[in-house]
């Protein structure tokens, strides 16, 4: 039907024929002259319909936008200050000889190219919206990323292998999908959260490198960076330790950046561990760009008037830590009370300040409703610390050091980029050496903070039972901007060691036969040292296109309610498809 996509347009086809094809974007009557916008996957032509070719012009005359049309004609340069350089074809235009609709088209429910279009309205009617230059570029790039990652995987002598989507229902840390089985009244299927035990069982089996680009589902609350499925680059490896398997994987990832964006990666990246980005960010995903660091205080608050302070000084796992903003001078009261507000709703009770007017003055030099219950001593170290200069301003958060913590972590990341603080660029890092555990408050015990096959670090195996928040693991994040764009682990390879984490969680040995014994009977069959570690794919390509959610870079993605706009899943089903499924509703279903 076609000879030529519109990027292939050029003056060096001046004279000659061609035939398009393609929606037409834009039609313009110019008395006499109508003008049309062919787009096609490259972009847009121009092509001009005169009244001499009768049959041509009547046809161009019904053209509505986003009629499908065939154009056959001749490519001429266009008339002089009317070339267009936006356009790859912007130098010429095709005359029609032919314009045959190949379909008419419903008006579109918004215009292609306005920038203002909620995202309801978008997913409404995404087919339209997918037409859009921005997720044609977005979804091009994406299938560029997994080109590029294939090619770095295959050259590194990985196999790509598909493992079941139809998997075992196994407490890996997210709420799982279940299907019924028609076949097995009573039981379900779970959609795997990852292909984790899979991919460990093919090292076991001795495929040595294996990856897959695969969907992982996970019945979570939904954020801009979560989608309730969503895809990983799923990564194994055997005989490889810890270092090896990260210098391998920033490989990959200098590589995608490199053949994608044309972007140099650092080599190697920065190796920070959990405790110092905890210490130093508040964070453990924190965005280098934001050259501010929190400044330690616990110490010196201990024997402060100042309750709020010296509470969480000298209670046991509690902080006392500040944030210096420089220039942080001219932020309003009014702008103090919006962040005050912001760190409450993370669960903060207030946020403490101070401005620093003039340093040298000691305490007359500051400004702020805390100063005088604040002794000189006190005063003193959180200048020398936070290095605070005239014009600055420091808040404070003091609660548990989680709690405060998470609060200063958000507030500096928010602050950075809002006032204009942040660097430019990439800056990737790994955070390495997680705790093994982290303490459910509810369920009153021990969860793998990675999963629980994640194998402690050397000499730690002991401490997952008698001190399992001192036992640290071989887990390490990539972190890119402030994204968590992947983990991993090296795992255990040894069924004892695997017991172990099991006994540290309280899972009973007959819970461990039922939920994992497969793979402990597979860890039995001389299962060699192996790890890897998993990319989110859909959080890696949104920040490469420099979008903000995953959304934008997914054809079909859920909304915040995990509902897919365009086909109304999920959606009731009829009686007799229940019944078959073993299945009685508790509540009628919504009509
Ligand atoms: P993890 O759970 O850390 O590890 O997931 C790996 C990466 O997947 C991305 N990710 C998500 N992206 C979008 N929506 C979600 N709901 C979502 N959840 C996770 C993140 C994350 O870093 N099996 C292990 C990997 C391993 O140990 O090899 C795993 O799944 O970018
Ligand atoms: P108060 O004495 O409760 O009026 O608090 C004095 C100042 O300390 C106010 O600016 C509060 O916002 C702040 N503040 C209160 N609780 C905390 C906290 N846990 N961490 C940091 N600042 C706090």
């Amino acid at each position: 039907m076609r000879s030529h996509y519109s990027g292939e347009l050029s003056a060096n086809l001046v004279g000659q024929r061609v035939a398009m094809a393609g929606w037409a974007h834009r039609r313009r009557d110019h008395g006499g002259v109508i003008f049309i916008d062919l787009r096609d996957r490259d972009g847009l032509a121009q092509v001009v319909c005169d009244p001499d070719r009768a049959e041509a012009f009547v046809n161009a005359e019904r053209v509505r936008g986003e009629y499908v049309l065939r154009v056959t004609g001749v490519v001429r340069r266009r008339p002089e200050g009317t070339v267009n350089p936006d356009l790859t074809s912007g130098e010429v235009e095709v005359l029609a000889h032919e314009l045959e609709i190949l379909n008419a088209a419903v008006p579109p429910p918004f215009q292609l190219d306005d920038q203002n279009l909620s995202e309801t309205v978008r997913l409404e009617h995404r087919i339209v919206d997918l037409r859009r230059d921005f997720m044609q570029r977005n979804l091009r790039l994406r299938h560029r990323a997994a080109r590029a990652a294939r090619a770095f995987l295959d050259d590194n002598h990985f196999v790509e292998i598909e493992t079941p989507v139809l998997y075992k229902s196994t407490p890996e840390g997210a709420r799982e999908f279940l299907v019924p089985s028609r076949l097995n009244d009573g039981q379900f299927y779970a959609l795997p959260q990852s292909p984790q035990l899979f991919k460990q069982m093919l090292m076991i089996a001795g495929f040595d490198r294996y990856y897959q680009i695969t969907k992982c589902f996970r019945d979570e609350d939904l954020r801009a960076d979560r989608q309730p499925e969503f895809t990983q680059i799923d990564v194994e490896t055997s005989f490889l330790d810890e270092a090896q398997i990260r210098g391998l994987m920033e490989g990959l990832a200098r590589h995608l950046f490199k053949s994608v964006l044309g972007v140099a990666l650092p080599d190697p990246f920065p190796v920070m561990s959990y405790e110092e980005a905890m210490r130093d960010y508040g964070l453990d995903k924190p965005d280098l760009r934001v050259p501010l660091k929190l400044a330690e205080l616990t110490d010196v608050m201990r024997d402060v008037e100042f309750k709020v302070f010296s509470g969480p000084a000298n209670a046991p796992g509690g902080r006392v830590a500040a944030l210096r903003i420089p220039g942080g001078g001219a932020i309003s009261r009014g702008e103090i009370d919006g962040y005050t507000d912001f760190v409450r709703g993370l669960g903060a009770r207030g946020l403490a300040w101070i401005k620093v007017n003039a340093r040298l003055k000691g305490a007359d030099g500051l400004q702020s409703p805390i100063v005088k219950n604040l002794h000189a001593g006190a005063l003193a170290a959180i200048l020398e610390r936070t290095g605070a200069a005239d014009g600055d301003l420091i808040f404070f958060g003091a609660d548990r050091a989680e709690a405060a913590n998470a609060c200063l972590g958000a507030l500096r990341q928010r602050i950075g980029h809002e006032r204009g603080l942040a660097q430019k660029g990439w800056r990737p890092l790994w955070v390495v050496d997680f705790p093994m555990f982290e303490y459910d408050e509810q369920a009153r015990l021990w969860k793998a903070r990675h999963h629980p096959f994640t194998s402690p670090k050397d000499g730690h195996e002991a401490l997952m039972e008698s001190a399992p928040e001192k036992a640290y693991a071989k887990a390490y994040d990539m972190v890119l901007n402030g994204w968590e764009v992947a983990g991993g682990s090296v795992r255990i390879h040894r069924e004892e060691v695997q017991q172990q984490v099991f006994r540290a969680m309280r899972i009973a040995p007959e819970e461990q036969q039922a939920k994992f014994g497969f793979l402990l009977q597979a860890l039995r069959y001389g299962a060699p040292p192996h790890g890897g570690i998993a990319f989110g794919f859909d959080r890696l390509v949104a920040l490469m296109a420099g979008v903000e959610a995953i959304r934008d870079v997914i054809a079909f993605p859920k909304t915040q309610r995990g509902q897919d706009m365009v086909t109304g899943a999920p959606s009731a089903v009829s009686e007799r498809q229940l019944r078959e499924l073993h299945i009685r509703l508790r509540s009628a279903p919504p009509q």
